[in-house]
């Protein structure tokens, strides 16, 4: 059912109770006041007659002609009334009694015989009610009459015939026209969800330039429209990632097989002496190393963004992996007299996979050397601030532009200079980098300036310490 119908009805029957409720509440009310204020009348009249009764000090009525000569303000048109001797019989009645013989009831007989007034209502078929009330007049301690006042409900009952009529009528008129109200408003406020709907299924079809436009940028609305449009901001992005990654990819891979494929037909043109074949194989050997470090280095990454790569969480010494990682450095840069230092080392501790920061910190120290120039200088430094962890890798070698600085982090990126300095890399390493250093709750940062070297620095939370 659509959300339109759905919040209609349920705002239409939620006001249909209040309004019935109200209306019931209203009419039991009404009718209540209505009978309260006719007994008040009977009260009253009841009330004169008795007094006129005792000023006259209860001389016995003739007929109906003296009663009303003397008692002129019993003589109310909407009202009867009729005095009953004690045995119940009646002894002169208003002659505003017409229809019926309206005598005592049996209740009303005992009632005022215990000295009580009662209030009674009469009926009879096809007319409308009777509202009676016998008061007992005493003398000396004897039931000397009984005056009974008796009135028609039929004004009352008209009026609230009325009254239901008109709440009958006028229900159902507030509740359609608060539903048309409803409809409308709900359409109002929907309409932007039917707009975003038709821009999501523009975008399903494939158009993920698409964007929301919405004036009211800050209801709910708004802020759907608004994380709608990040979303589709970041599935652009990650789409063109992807696609540049696949064509970066295939590019890095295609790259080494040319090389073999050229190399391998030159070699098998004509026969050659064997060391040609020799050094062919050989540089085959070296493309294929190439090409395997990149698909072992891809496969890292694909498994590492599944959630796929194992972490062991275990307090590792970072001053000890950082004197390893000097020693294996200083072999790396022995060819091309590179000097790696050991500035200073600070003893840390930090809670993560030994094997992954031996990666991460080696995967530095190695680009350090590599992009260095040769007699250059590598420096490695571990210090802490009582939070952390900082390593610091510093070379001398080609630096990189600032421009390129962001990038350097990305799949396959290598920088200009980077590739004219040394056919050797992958441009993934960094990208292994920095998630290792993401997973340890850690950042890399670089400073650097082309062409006078570059600083890596690498800041992990140190492990917690044993209470
Ligand atoms: N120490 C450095 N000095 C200069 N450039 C660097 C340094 N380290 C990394 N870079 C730049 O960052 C790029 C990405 O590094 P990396 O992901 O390790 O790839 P690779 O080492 O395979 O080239 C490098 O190609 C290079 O352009
Ligand atoms: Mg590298």
């Amino acid at each position: 059912m659509p959300l339109r119908v759905r919040l209609t009805l349920w705002y239409g029957s939620a006001l249909a109770l209040v309004l019935i409720v109200f209306s019931v509440v209203l009419y039991v009310i009404t009718a209540r006041n209505l009978r309260d204020d006719v007994d008040q009348s009977l009260e009253e009249t009841a009330a004169t007659a008795v007094r006129s009764l005792e000023e006259r000090g209860f001389l016995p009525l003739l007929d109906e002609e003296d009663l009303l000569s003397q008692f002129p303000e019993l003589a109310r048109i909407d009202k009867f009334f009729q005095i009953f001797s004690p045995s119940g019989t009646i002894t002169i009645r208003s002659p505003n009694i017409k229809r019926h013989e309206v005598p005592l009831s049996r209740k009303a007989l005992e009632t005022t015989f215990n000295g009580q007034t009662v209030f009674e209502t009469a009926k009879y078929p096809n007319e409308p009610q009777l509202r009676l009330i016998s008061v007992p007049i005493n003398y000396q301690g004897r039931l000397l009459y009984i005056v009974q006042v008796g009135t028609s409900m039929e004004s009352i009952e008209d009026t609230l015939r009325r009254f239901l009529i008109l709440l009958i009528v006028a229900v159902p008129i507030a509740l359609a026209v608060s539903l048309a109200a409803g409809w409308f408003l709900a359409g109002r406020a929907l309409r932007p969800v039917d707009a975003i709907t038709l821009a999501a299924q523009r975008i399903a079809a494939g158009d993920l330039s698409q964007r929301l436009t919405m004036q009211t940028a800050s209801d709910e609305i708004g802020r759907l429209a608004g994380t709608f449009n990040n979303m589709i901001g970041r599935l652009d992005a990650s789409f063109r990632q992807i696609r540049q990654f696949t064509s970066d990819a295939s590019h890095e891979l295609r790259t080494p097989l040319t090389v073999m494929k050229g190399e391998t037909e030159l070699v098998l043109r004509r026969p050659r002496p064997l060391e040609d074949y020799h050094s062919v194989l050989e540089s085959n050997l070296e493309e294929i190393d190439r090409m395997t470090r990149i698909v072992d280095e891809l496969l890292f990454l694909s498994r590492a963004d599944m959630g796929e790569v194992k972490m062991e969480l275990l307090p590792v010494s970072l001053k000890t992996l950082v004197e390893d990682i000097h020693r294996q450095a200083t072999l790396l840069g022995q060819d091309r007299m590179i000097e790696v230092v050991l500035g200073t080392v600070m003893p840390a501790l930090v809670q993560g996979d030994e094997l992954r920061l031996r990666e991460l910190l080696l995967n530095l120290v190695e680009n350090a050397v590599k992009y260095s120039n040769p007699k250059g200088k590598v420096t490695i430094s571990l210090v802490t601030d009582g939070q952390q962890a900082i390593i610091s890798v510093t070379d001398q070698g080609i630096g990189i532009a600032p421009d390129d600085r962001p990038k350097i982090f990305d799949r396959f990126f290598r920088t200009d200079e980077a590739r004219a300095h040394t056919k050797k890399g992958t441009g993934l390493g960094l990208a292994i980098c920095s998630w290792i250093a993401e997973v340890h709750k850690g950042r890399i940062n670089v400073q650097s300036e082309l062409g006078r070297g570059s600083t890596f620095t690498v800041t992990l939370p140190l492990a917690p310490r044993p209470a």
